[in-house]
């Protein structure tokens, strides 16, 4: 080939590269740039572990299947209790778990669930479908904390036992005297009582647990703590029913009426993308609209637990009782083809995001929120992992989880952040979510959520006193909105090394993707 020819093939083959290249350049969108101060001057409270709590409830595929499979199950599970599933949970380092339900702890008979599985009742489940073997149940419930480390949250029955009922199952757990129901558990092969630091009077006793004013519940609630004891040096934190979005007038009757009897009020407040009950909006397919919606209904969780918070400063001002956000989370329509009352959905890296916007939530207000329990732990609403028979995926809130434990019984910085909406025709939020620990070990931890679909964020990052000198951490991000993982491409949303910083003398700036939780760790001098 002549040179000449050869000259003009390269020119033709550069034109189409550059052709290709720059649009596609051209597409990237530019970064906003955001400024964030930690105020490691300005310590505060200690972010209780239990922020990062789970729910486990008798419904649809979570205790049966999703941790529990039985003995004689071919899925490899230890005294009944499936491997896969406990040996994800543990990295979790879930501190607290919330059992029986839920709706469904207000139809349940602690007795039912003790003694040989094979003599045990089969009740039908009247609060999400199916039939309930009982087959876990007490001993089965406590061994699972066990092995995860985690304290045991006992939600007892209002709605239609009685402080009998109730009396008695704490005893069974919690007794070592030489009385008839301790000794039923020493028969039924648990010699040693257990802690059980965390006991609840009913849950949503509004609706599903007995439909009550909170006037009525507040009298109950006094009657049922008062049957609440300690036996063998147990110390149980009684939890009173709180409750829902706005509904603060519950918030203020109880406050007034039986705060001196409790240690915890709940609160629950579910994610909808559309807000209505009657089409919440699919797990999997949302257009930007829907993202959205998702994260401004999301980001509520603040104002509610501010002004719940105010409702109870006014009669506890020392800040004694806990506010237990114990349900949170999102909550889609039902998947086509799946059981109804099943509530079993997928988790998107929209789920990530509404993860790390409410646990920055929760950090700013741990001066009065004390626990909280995302909506559910395995194969229910907002779950950490997922099964399919012998199958097993984590999902990207797992990832969440797993990325901000480092948070856990850290104490909280303050941070001053400038950043601007992310908007969407008339609706607008912050295009940024951060939250700042130093643990014990006096490592400063940085979590950072940029609710921003299409834009990632440059943020310049500074300490109020001292400067950084190295960061390490982990992003998680995705090429699609409504990436998630599945049985059969287990990886598409998992966290991968942060490196995308700059550190120049004591500037340092960060480059965070658009849609993606970031968790970082700072070496400071
Ligand atoms: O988490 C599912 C259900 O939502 C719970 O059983 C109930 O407490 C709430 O309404």
């Amino acid at each position: 080939m002549q040179s000449r020819q050869k000259l003009s093939l390269i020119i033709v083959a550069l034109v189409l590269v550059i052709a290709l290249i720059l649009p596609a350049r051209a597409q990237t969108p530019e970064p906003y740039k955001a400024t964030l101060v930690i105020r490691v001057d300005q310590p505060r409270w200690t972010i209780n572990r239990n922020l990062y709590g789970q729910f486990a409830e008798h419904l649809g595929r979570l205790v049966y299947e999703g941790l529990w499979v039985g003995e004689s199950s071919p899925i490899p599970n230890t005294r009944g209790l499936r491997n896969d599933a406990v040996a994800a949970l543990k990295e979790l380092h879930i501190p607290v778990l919330r059992w029986p339900g839920g709706c469904f702890a207000d139809e349940y008979h602690w007795r039912d669930g003790i003694g040989p599985r094979d003599k045990r009742p089969r009740r039908p489940n009247n609060s999400w479908g199916g039939v309930d073997t009982n087959a876990f149940g007490t001993h089965e419930f406590l061994d699972l904390c066990e092995m995860l480390g985690a304290d045991a949250y006992v939600n007892g029955n209002v709605g239609s036992g009685t402080p009998q009922e109730m009396m008695g199952w704490i005893e069974y757990m919690t007794s070592d005297a030489d009385s008839d129901l301790a000794n039923l558990r020493r028969r039924n092969g648990r010699d040693k009582p257990w802690k059980i630091p965390y006991f609840a009077i009913g849950n949503e006793t509004w609706g599903c647990g007995g439909n009550m004013r909170p006037e009525y519940y507040a009298d109950v609630y006094r009657q049922y703590a008062t049957f609440i004891k300690n036996h063998s040096g147990n110390h149980i934190q009684k939890l009173a029913v709180g409750g829902y979005d706005q509904n603060y007038n519950w918030t203020e009757v109880l406050m007034a009426q039986a705060a001196k009897y409790m240690d915890g009020l709940s609160l629950h407040y579910y994610t909808l993308p559309t807000g209505d009950w009657g089409k919440k909006g699919s797990a999997t397919q949302f257009d930007e609209k829907e993202w959205h919606s998702t994260l401004a209904r999301t980001l509520r969780m603040d104002e509610y637990i501010q002004r719940h918070s105010a409702i109870m400063d006014k009669y506890d001002p020392q800040k004694r009782v806990g506010l237990m956000v114990d349900e949170w989370g999102t909550w889609y329509d039902n998947e086509p083809g799946r059981d109804m009352g099943a509530l079993y959905q997928q988790n998107t890296l929209r789920d990530a995001i509404v993860a790390g916007v409410n646990l920055n939530i929760f950090h700013k207000h741990a001066d009065r929120v004390k626990m909280a329990n995302i909506a559910q732990m395995v194969n229910v609403l907002q779950a950490m992992v997922l099964t399919d028979k012998e199958k097993m995926v984590v999902t990207p809130t797992y990832y969440v989880f797993r990325m901000y434990r480092v948070h856990q019984g850290a104490t909280m910085m303050p941070v001053d952040l400038s950043t601007p909406e992310y908007k969407l025709g008339d609706a607008a939020v912050p295009s940024l979510s951060a939250s700042a620990s130093r643990d014990s070990a006096g490592r400063l931890h940085l979590s950072l959520v940029n609710l921003d679909p299409n834009h990632a964020a440059e943020i310049a990052t500074s300490i109020s006193s001292g400067s950084i000198r190295n960061v390490s951490g982990e992003v998680l991000t995705a090429t699609a909105m409504n990436a998630m993982n599945t049985f059969d491409q287990p990886n598409t949303v998992k966290p991968a090394a942060f490196s995308s910083f700059k550190l120049q003398g004591s500037q340092l700036s960060l480059s965070v993707p658009a849609k993606s939780v970031v968790v970082l760790e700072l070496e400071t001098n």
